[in-house]
């Protein structure tokens, strides 16, 4: 319809602990860590990219600097490979390269909550909506989900959060959402519940990491109170935003990997690993002799 103001900007909050991945969070963000031959990052400002975000707001913490290294010119690495005609690997290099000036980073100082490091990114998002990915969730699908999240933000404006199908005896580890009417590609959100008892939850449809926001939110995280563990929550701030604007659940198909706890992060390089045909062979077969060793 085209009435929708554009998504132009993204935020990507990289300035959490990563405790559950200790001892290698402790000096390498978990955003860094390699699914296949990628930083996990990576993944995520490419599903940005595709969904025709122009600029990319990183909201780090102390200890990583080195996310802002990766995105920029490594000219000593860059200068050897010329020398040495590695061509193949400067052209892999300038393809991450952001274009100048559309890579902005600002520091949460203090590890306050989600809702916070969003609110740090105020003065960059400015008065527009906005994409939020978180970084430690990387997708693969068809479509990606922030492509597919556009497309329908197009049509309903608003807020929309990516909703994926959970087995309902998981949906108590995760932000759940109410369905109401059906939408092409989605549908209204009527209520969002943070980590429900069990046998309580309104669906089994829960948040899988990516929204795109409306800039009152930025108002709301201002004043808003620590919640659950003691941290500003994005979640709470939504459930206000809510009584004002219009929610949808984007429904996301294909497979998220939680790449911020172990279990997650092997699936996505393993997951990855198949798709590539240059991998593929070696690892398959490996595979399927562990998996029929296993007693
Ligand atoms: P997580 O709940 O995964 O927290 O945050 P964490 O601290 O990174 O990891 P654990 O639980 O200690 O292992 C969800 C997202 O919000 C960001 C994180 O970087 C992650 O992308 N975050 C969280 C911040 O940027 N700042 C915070 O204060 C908290």
């Amino acid at each position: 319809m085209g009435i929708q103001k554009k998504i132009r900007k993204a935020v990507f909050p990289v300035a959490g602990l990563g405790t559950r991945f200790l001892p290698a969070t402790k000096a390498v963000p978990k955003e860094m860590l390699t699914v296949v031959d990628k930083p996990v990052i990576q993944y995520v400002v490419d599903e940005a990219a595709e969904a025709g975000v122009e600029h990319f707001v990183f909201v780090t913490g102390r200890g990583k600097a080195v996310i802002e290294d990766y995105f920029d010119i490594q000219f000593e690495l860059e200068q050897t490979l010329k020398a040495r005609n590695k061509n193949a690997e400067l052209t892999l290099l300038s393809g991450i390269l952001p274009k100048a000036g559309t890579a902005s980073f600002t520091r949460q100082q203090e590890p306050l909550g989600l809702g916070h490091a969003v609110w740090c990114a105020r003065d960059i998002v400015g008065d527009e909506p906005f994409a939020l990915l978180l970084p430690d969730m990387i997708m693969r699908g068809e479509k990606g989900c922030m492509k597919g999240m556009v497309e329908l933000y197009d049509k309903a404006g608003g807020n929309i959060i990516a909703v994926e199908e959970c087995h309902p005896d998981q949906a108590h580890k995760y932000g759940i959402v109410g369905v109401g009417e059906a939408l092409d590609g989605g549908f209204r959100i009527t209520q969002m519940v943070e980590k429900p008892a069990k046998g309580t939850a309104p669906s089994n449809f829960f948040i899988n990491g990516r929204y795109i926001l409306q800039p009152e939110i930025f108002e709301i995280l201002e004043t808003q109170e620590r919640g659950a563990g003691n941290e500003i929550q994005l979640t709470d701030g939504m459930l206000k935003l809510a009584g004002k604007q219009d929610f949808a659940g984007y429904h996301f198909k294909g497979e998220t990997y939680d790449c911020g706890a172990k279990d997650g992060f092997i699936l996505a390089n393993v997951a990855f690993a198949l798709e590539r045909a240059d991998i593929r062979p070696s690892v398959e077969d490996q595979l399927k002799a562990m998996v029929a060793a296993l007693k």
